[in-house]
């Protein structure tokens, strides 16, 4: 098992463990994190075929974005009620994301905000979403404009689940995975390059090192910036026009698999403002490729140039865009929605 800490300042700590055995004896690990206190345990259906034996749930969800609602905060707020879970208790969310997400925002929310751990069933939340303390839920007018930073106390990671996942979450997952070695992480680039066959294969082992080089890079973050004033804007390399392609797509095309579009043109964007070399540039096209992520033809910008506007990576009338500037490295560059879209 790998530790993990994030530990920015003024916030709670998170401990991570990579290699967790949750599928088989959640049970032990949970009576050993809460001990005695009251737990509520909310957990996404479609992860519980995994488990050797099936763990105890208090409330199933269904996962996928739309559980990410009012609707669906009240009852689980309503949930936590009944059972009287006081002070003292614990949230555990066991799914993707979007239990996650929603299973976060009610834990800061009850009593003013109670303990949460995190069991991140897809590889999506196992690299990106489990940590950082980001929580929320949508309105019909927006993703995520509902939430609060409550972070996880302990994230308990188990490879195991990854081999459940669909193909489209497998895809979506590594799209993050690429993003995270692309603008952030040289060597977690090398290993996606070398180890791309065994990876697509969903070797355990390879996925643990992804996940953990993924969560390191995260964490160095996280903790330099907790609330996305700076450099965790960084995070966002592939978001901005990811972003667009997701909401007008209808969310049918998964959040990963946008955000690898976006990187092919915050590649060629980054290459014309010379910033980046084209040879990395090349490069990185070429790891984007190897792992299906092709660049394909994008909806007309008369279409896109709304959601772009609407970015939450706006400040006045400039996009802090994320633009690759070497392999594993990246900044942010003011530029107005039309400068961004003129690219495409
Ligand atoms: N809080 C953050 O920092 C942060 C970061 C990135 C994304 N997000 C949010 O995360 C969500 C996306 O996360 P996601 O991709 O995990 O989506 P998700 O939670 O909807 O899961 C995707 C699908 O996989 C299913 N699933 C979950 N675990 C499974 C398993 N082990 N086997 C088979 N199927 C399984 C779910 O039921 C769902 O249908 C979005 O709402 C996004 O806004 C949050």
């Amino acid at each position: 098992v790998i530790q993990l800490h994030c530990k920015p300042p003024g916030a709670i700590g998170t401990e991570v463990r990579i290699g967790a055995p949750v599928r088989t004896g959640l049970g032990a690990l949970l009576e050993a994190a809460c001990g005695d206190r009251v737990r509520f345990v909310i957990a996404d259906r479609q992860a519980l075929p995994a488990f050797s034996t099936e763990p105890v749930v208090d409330r199933l969800l269904e996962g996928g974005e739309a559980i990410k609602c009012m609707a669906g905060l009240g009852s689980l707020l309503a949930d936590l009620a009944d059972r009287r879970i006081d002070r003292r208790g614990v949230v555990v969310a066991i799914g993707g994301g979007a239990t996650g997400d929603l299973g976060g925002l009610a834990a800061a929310l009850w009593l003013r905000g109670v303990e949460l751990v995190m069991v991140p069933t897809t590889l999506l939340s196992m690299v990106d979403s489990s940590v950082g303390g980001k929580t929320a839920i949508d309105l019909p007018q927006g993703k995520n404009l509902v939430g609060a930073f409550w972070p996880a106390s302990l994230v308990l990671i188990d490879l195991g689940f990854v081999t459940t996942l669909p193909e489209r979450e497998l895809a979506s997952g590594l799209g993050e995975v690429l993003k995270m070695a692309i603008g952030l992480d040289a060597e977690l680039f090398e290993l996606c390059e070398r180890e791309r066959d065994g990876i697509l294969a969903r070797d355990p082992d390879l996925l643990a090192q992804c996940v953990e080089r993924a969560l390191r890079a995260k964490i160095a973050i996280v903790e330099r910036d907790p609330s996305e004033l700076g450099d965790r804007r960084l995070l966002n390399l592939g978001h901005t026009l990811g972003h667009a392609l997701e909401v007008h797509s209808g969310y049918r095309t998964a959040h990963g698999v946008a955000v690898a579009r976006g990187m092919h043109h915050a590649l060629r964007l980054a290459e014309a403002e010379g910033l980046l070399d084209p040879t990395d540039r090349e490069r990185a096209g070429r790891l984007l490729e190897a792992y299906g992520f092709a660049p394909t033809d994008v909806p007309p910008k008369s279409a896109l140039r709304e959601f772009v506007a609407s970015d939450k990576k706006v400040v006045g009338d400039k996009l802090h865009v994320v633009l690759p500037d070497a392999i594993g490295s990246s900044r942010t560059l003011p530029m107005t929605p039309d400068a961004f879209l003129a690219g495409l």
